[in-house]
Formats: structure tokens, C-alpha cells, sequence
């Protein structure tokens, strides 16, 4: 008996980060595989489905400029409802915390459709902050039927708001996705590469910037945009290179602020690839954004984190991390230190597997595969084994 597994994402990182788990999916044979993209997001969206060859079954042409919360989320709800009617997946498959994902997983819960939640579990406990990511994960973790969390603290933040059954400590997809990318571009090598950014000076240091979380619009993002600007004044040895993302309420404070800055460098937002590598050729990374969180850690760049609160708290524990908000003064101060601080920037250099090693995607498949030859029709048979599973996982990451 093979499963129908219907995937639903919207946005560049859950693009990113089940890009690994499709590709298992179908290298197992076993399931049905079919993909929605929701279009929450489009261009941004596209440059991971061209990278990672996905096929799309379905896609909706939602996205609209600076388009709103209720708009959004209106629009995508009506659209999945007949694609749900019509194909009757036995999951959905979701991801992260974006609302595509929350209205996947209600999309779900409306039909009786049983949820996968992968990166399921990250809490700051601050409702507005990620705002609305914050609250999206809390609503989604209520709906879902399987919770595939990156760590032991995101299983215990489950396991603290009462949650006990199907929760499997895995990694994250995107340490997966980051492995893919990484051989990829060694087999590329480097000229290829250095041709696209032909115009940053490599003898200097790379420091790579990214904000668009909704909660820094605003005050958040002009004071971010403000500290660049000084930080650039005040070493002389620095690129400074922000990929900016499309949101119009990002666009236009970035550009006014920092547009025609020398040695500043504002591009469009990067192919992934392009990403990791630029990533890996940097000194130092500020952003506001989660998934950078995860992948900085496991290539051993320093991170600034321009937010007040982070659910990324393995990053802090670990050094490698640290936390300023949005303050302009805070992100002048770190950042001049990492610039000047030799031995404090090697303990923050060092490279920790603290979000997954790459084996992410295969668990989840193997998981969900063990489960679905018993057939859900057999359900309760089917909850041991995934309880079996859960604790062995637990084990595993003591
Ligand atoms: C969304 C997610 C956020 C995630 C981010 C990843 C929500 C509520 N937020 O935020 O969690 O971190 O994606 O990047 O789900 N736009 C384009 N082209 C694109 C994508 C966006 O032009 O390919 C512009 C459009 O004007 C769009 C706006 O950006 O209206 C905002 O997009 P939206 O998905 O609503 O919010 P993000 O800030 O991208
Ligand atoms: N990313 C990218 N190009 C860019 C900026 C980011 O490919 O110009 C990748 C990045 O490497 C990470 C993901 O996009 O894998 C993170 O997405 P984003 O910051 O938009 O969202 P978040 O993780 O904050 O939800």
C-alpha cells in the first residue's frame, strides 16, 4: 500500500527546507509524493525549485505586493480546500512557521487529513515576537498529528505545553539542505562563483547582512540600517554585503538609508547557492533571519542576531551566537569586537552540529515509512511504532 504525502510551502525557507525531505520521499519509492506551492512567495520561491529540481503538482499565483496577514491567509485557505477534496492525501506535510504552514496544517485539521509539523517545537514563549511566526508554531503544534522537532529543548518545549504523542527529535532539514548546496558548489569550484560577486574584494572581510522579520519594520530596521552604516565608518578593512529582501517594507528604508554607500553593498536577494557560498567566504554574519541562524552554526560564522528574542537558543548556549536586538549602539559594540577580538571570534568560529548532521530528511522518510507499511488503518498499532521510534530518537540525542 502506498501513502499519498501531499507537501504544501509558500516561501523561500520552507522551500529550502523540505527540498531534502521531497527528494527522500521519492528516492524511497514508497509514497506518493505530490507538491503545492501555495504562492505566498514567487521569485524568491522559484530560485529553490529551479536549485533543487522540484516538480510541482500544483501552484497557486497568490502572492500580491506587500500583501497583508488576513489576505494571504484568506487566499491560500480557499485555494487548498478543492486540491484537498481532490487528491485526499493521507498527510500533509508542512514546515516551520510562515503562514502557508499554519493554514497547511489547518487545511488539514478542517478535512480530517492527518499533519506532519517538520521543525516543529521552537519557542521564544513571546507571542509577538516572531510575530506572526510565534504564534503560527504554538496553533500548528495544537493541529498536528506528527511533530518532527531539530532538538531535545524543541521536544521539551512540546512536551511543557502538555503534548505527548509523535514527537521525534531529528535535526533540522536545513542542515540536509545546507549538504546538498556545500557538494554541490565544490563540484562547481569556486571561479564560477567568484565571477557572479566579481565585485567584492575578497582581500577584505565579508560581512554578510539580512533583516526582514515584520516585528523590526520600522524603528527595528532603520536603527539595523544605521548601525551598518557606522560600522562601515568606523573599519576601514570591511564589505559590507546585504542581499535585500522584496518585502517593500524592507526595500525602501534599506535603500534610503544605505543606497550609494561605498564599500556597502545592497544586491537582490541570492540564488541559494550563491548563499552558502557568499556564506562560507564571509567573517561575520548579522541577521535577523532563523534559518541563517541554523546554517552560520554548522559552517562555523559567527552570527549578530538583530532580534530581541530567538527560538534559536542552542546557538547562544553553544557561543556562537549572540544576541543584540535591534539596538544601534549593541550592533556597533558586538560587531566592532568580533572585528578586533581575535580569541573571542575563534570560540564563536568554531563549527557545532547543535541544529543536525544531515541525516534529517532519511529519519523523518524512515519514520514515516515504518509507520505507513503498517497502513493507517491499523492505527493503533501504527502509535506504537511511532512511540517506539520516539523514544529511541530521545535516547539517540542524550
Ligand atoms: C515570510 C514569512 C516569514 C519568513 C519569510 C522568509 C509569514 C507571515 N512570514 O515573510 O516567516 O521568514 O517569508 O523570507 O509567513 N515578495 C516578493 N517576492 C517574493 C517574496 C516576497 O516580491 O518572492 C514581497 C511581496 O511584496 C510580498 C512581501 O514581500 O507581499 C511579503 O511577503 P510575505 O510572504 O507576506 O512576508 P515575508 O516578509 O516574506
Ligand atoms: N537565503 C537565500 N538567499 C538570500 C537570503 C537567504 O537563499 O538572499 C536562504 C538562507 O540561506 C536560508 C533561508 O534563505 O536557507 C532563510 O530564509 P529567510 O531568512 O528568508 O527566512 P527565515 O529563515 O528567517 O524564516
Amino acid at each position: 500500500m502506498s501513502l499519498k504525502l501531499l507537501f504544501i510551502f509558500g516561501t523561500r525557507p520552507e522551500a529550502i527546507k523540505l527540498a531534502p525531505l521531497i527528494i527522500k520521499a521519492k528516492e524511497c519509492g514508497f509514497f506518493d509524493v505530490k507538491v503545492c506551492l501555495t504562492g505566498q512567495h514567487k521569485q524568491m520561491l522559484k530560485q529553490v525549485i529551479n536549485f533543487f529540481d522540484i516538480k510541482i503538482d500544483y501552484s497557486f499565483n497568490l502572492m500580491k505586493p506587500n500583501q497583508s496577514l488576513f489576505g494571504i491567509t484568506a487566499d491560500i485557505l480557499n485555494s487548498i480546500e478543492p486540491l484537498i477534496e481532490g487528491e485526499k492525501p493521507d498527510f500533509i506535510i508542512i514546515q516551520g512557521d510562515t503562514t502557508t504552514a499554519f493554514v497547511g496544517a489547518l487545511s488539514g485539521f478542517y478535512k480530517k487529513i492527518k499533519v506532519v509539523h517538520v521543525e516543529a517545537g521552537l519557542r521564544t514563549n513571546d507571542k509577538y515576537s516572531p510575530f506572526p511566526e510565534e504564534m503560527n508554531r504554538v496553533l500548528i503544534s495544537r493541529i498536528t498529528d506528527y511533530h518532527f522537532v531539530p532538538s531535545k529543548k524543541s521536544s521539551d518545549n512540546l512536551l511543557a505545553e502538555g503534548l505527548r504523542d509523535n514527537i521525534y527529535i531529528v535535526g533540522n532539514t536545513a542542515i540536509d539542505a545546507l549538504l546538498l548546496g556545500l557538494d554541490l558548489i565544490k563540484r562547481n569550484g569556486d571561479e564560477k562563483y567568484l565571477g557572479f560577486f566579481n565585485f567584492l574584494d575578497f582581500s577584505k572581510k565579508i560581512v554578510l547582512v539580512t533583516g526582514h522579520r515584520r516585528e523590526n519594520f520600522g524603528e527595528g530596521l532603520k536603527n539595523i540600517c544605521e548601525a551598518l552604516k557606522e560600522i562601515k565608518n568606523r573599519s576601514n578593512n570591511i564589505q559590507i554585503v546585504y542581499p535585500v529582501h522584496p518585502n517593500p517594507n524592507v526595500r525602501e528604508p534599506v535603500f534610503r538609508i544605505l543606497g550609494d554607500i561605498q564599500r556597502i553593498f545592497l544586491i537582490e536577494p541570492l540564488e541559494y547557492e550563491y548563499m552558502i557560498w557568499l556564506m562560507n567566504k564571509s567573517f561575520l554574519i548579522l541577521t535577523d533571519s532563523g534559518g541563517i541562524q541554523e546554517e552560520a552554526s554548522f559552517l562555523g560564522k559567527p552570527l549578530i542576531v538583530m532580534r530581541d528574542s530567538t527560538e534559536r537558543i542552542e546557538g547562544l548556549e553553544a557561543g556562537v551566537s549572540v544576541l543584540v536586538g535591534t539596538d544601534k549602539d549593541k550592533i556597533v559594540k558586538e560587531t566592532l569586537d568580533l572585528l578586533v577580538n581575535k580569541s573571542r571570534y575563534n570560540k564563536m568560529s568554531t563549527p557545532v552540529k547543535i541544529y543536525g548532521d544531515g541525516n534529517s530528511s532519511k529519519e523523518i522518510i524512515d519514520i514515516l515509512h515504518k509507520g505507513g507499511h503498517i497502513g493507517i488503518n491499523k492505527e493503533e498499532e501504527f502509535v506504537e511504532i511511532y512511540y517506539r521510534n520516539m523514544i529511541d530518537a530521545q535516547l539517540r540525542a542524550l
